[in-house]
């Protein structure tokens, strides 16, 4: 596979030589594209004699290692790059590469790629401390996050300017699992069959009508989708949504409480772990009509009653299973979260409030939070639900390893 590392102008510039050799080592073919800035810090020399090929350093001009001329084809360049990578990594990345992402600024060959590549992107920041705590910085974060972006946070520690705080270059090896994570080489969940329930459920009251909530699925599908390509059997039991199954899972369509319930009591016992992202309906119809309700004059009342609660059913056969749950709260998130941990049985409880922007039901971003049973609490800020769905699987893993 091949990757595009832009490296851009800050004092870690130097640990992207160590990155380049981390990066050869998963087999990837890297193509170096440096800024101006970057070149002041380390010559594109370097990356030249490290990869073996041209280092592109800016639009119209040759490359380090190269005899080119600068001519048409270079100057199109960024497009024929754009086509053949699998992912562009920026690392370190200045805030001024972040801001100029998140505004679409294309001035130089690596912000061009940026706008013209459709492979994912990751980026690892490294600056100042004030400079990443800055709300500019986390506003062009978030921005990049909400379209999908994966970000490597940085370390925490002495910094190159005297300082110390958040804003060291990520370690390589974290930045190289998450790029292989990106591109599907990160194979940590072989051997583990996880369960996930994702969408609504659906009550009939007669024929034509039915209870049914606001979810799309998307969580739950991001999580069977991440799952999958992290090497594990996954067992996808859906309600009814409008989106197609990740390829290569075992996907299990239902419709009702009653329909979930059994399909994932069947296949508990051969799982090791089960994600509950569905929205189960909590009430149904009592006698639902075999006729179509015919509307009448008076006020209609439809008697309801409890659906049977699968997470706390799954949560009294726990064994050394990992059982993970998720509440989707409107108000006292952290206290319901907090109850619903310890009433479930579960070892972990996502929570999200719904009603945040961004969060929830049928967008593409979440916002949660993770209580664990050791009471920890994992606040993780707006992300893409794929992004989400890793570091839930990733908080699934250490569960897993502490509960064998
Ligand atoms: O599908 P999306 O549009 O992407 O939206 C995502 C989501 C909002 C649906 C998801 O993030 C989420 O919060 N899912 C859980 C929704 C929910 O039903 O929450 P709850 O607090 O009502 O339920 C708590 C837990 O008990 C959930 O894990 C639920 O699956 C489970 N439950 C609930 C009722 C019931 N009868 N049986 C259950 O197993």
């Amino acid at each position: 596979m091949r990757i595009a590392l832009g490296v851009t102008g800050g004092v870690a510039a130097y640990k992207a030589a160590e990155l380049v050799r981390r990066l050869q080592q998963e087999k990837l073919d890297v193509q170096v594209v440096m800024t101006r800035s970057a070149r002041e810090f380390i010559t594109p020399l370097t990356f030249a004699a490290l990869t073996g090929q041209k280092v592109i350093t800016d639009m119209f001009g040759a490359g380090a290692g190269s005899s080119d001329a600068p001519n048409v084809e270079s100057a199109i360049e960024h497009i024929a790059v754009a086509q053949r990578i699998d992912l562009l990594l920026v690392a370190p990345a200045t805030a001024d590469i972040l801001a100029k992402f998140a505004h679409g600024v294309a001035d130089d060959f690596l912000t061009t790629l940026y706008l013209a590549t459709k492979a994912p992107v990751a980026v690892a920041p490294a600056m100042n401390v004030n400079m990443w705590e800055h709300p500019a910085t986390q506003a062009n974060l978030q921005t990049l996050r909400e379209r999908g972006v994966h970000v490597v946070d940085p370390d925490e520690g002495y910094l190159a300017c005297g300082m110390t705080g958040a804003g060291r270059l990520a370690g390589i090896e974290t930045i190289a699992s998450a790029v292989c994570r990106v591109l599907g080489l990160q194979r940590d969940l072989a051997g583990e069959t996880i369960l996930i329930t994702a969408g609504p459920t659906a009550e009939d009251i007669d024929p034509v009508r039915f209870l049914t909530n606001r979810s799309s699925g998307k969580m739950g599908y991001s999580l069977a989708a991440a799952a999958q390509r992290r090497g594990a059997h996954v067992i996808l039991v859906s309600g009814p949504t409008d989106l197609a199954a990740p390829e290569g899972v075992d996907w299990v369509p239902v419709r009702t409480t009653s329909e979930m319930r059994a399909a994932v009591l069947e296949r508990a016992a051969d799982s090791s772990i089960i994600i509950k992202a569905a929205a189960v309906s909590d009430y149904r119809p009592v006698s639902p009509q075999a006729q179509k309700m015919k509307r009448g004059t008076a006020n209609l009342t439809i008697e309801l009653e409890p659906t049977p609660d699968i997470l706390s059913e799954l949560g009294r056969n726990k064994g050394s299973r990992v059982l993970i749950g998720f509440a989707a709260e409107t108000e006292h998130v952290a206290e319901s979260a907090r109850a619903k941990l310890a009433r479930k049985g579960a070892d972990m409880i996502v929570a999200n409030d719904v009603t945040q922007q961004g969060a929830g039901f049928d967008t593409d971003t979440n916002i949660v939070t993770l209580f664990l049973n050791d009471s920890r609490e994992i606040a993780l800020p707006k992300m893409s639900k794929s992004d989400v769905a890793d570091r839930i699987l990733d908080q699934a893993l250490e569960l897993r390893h502490q509960n064998k």
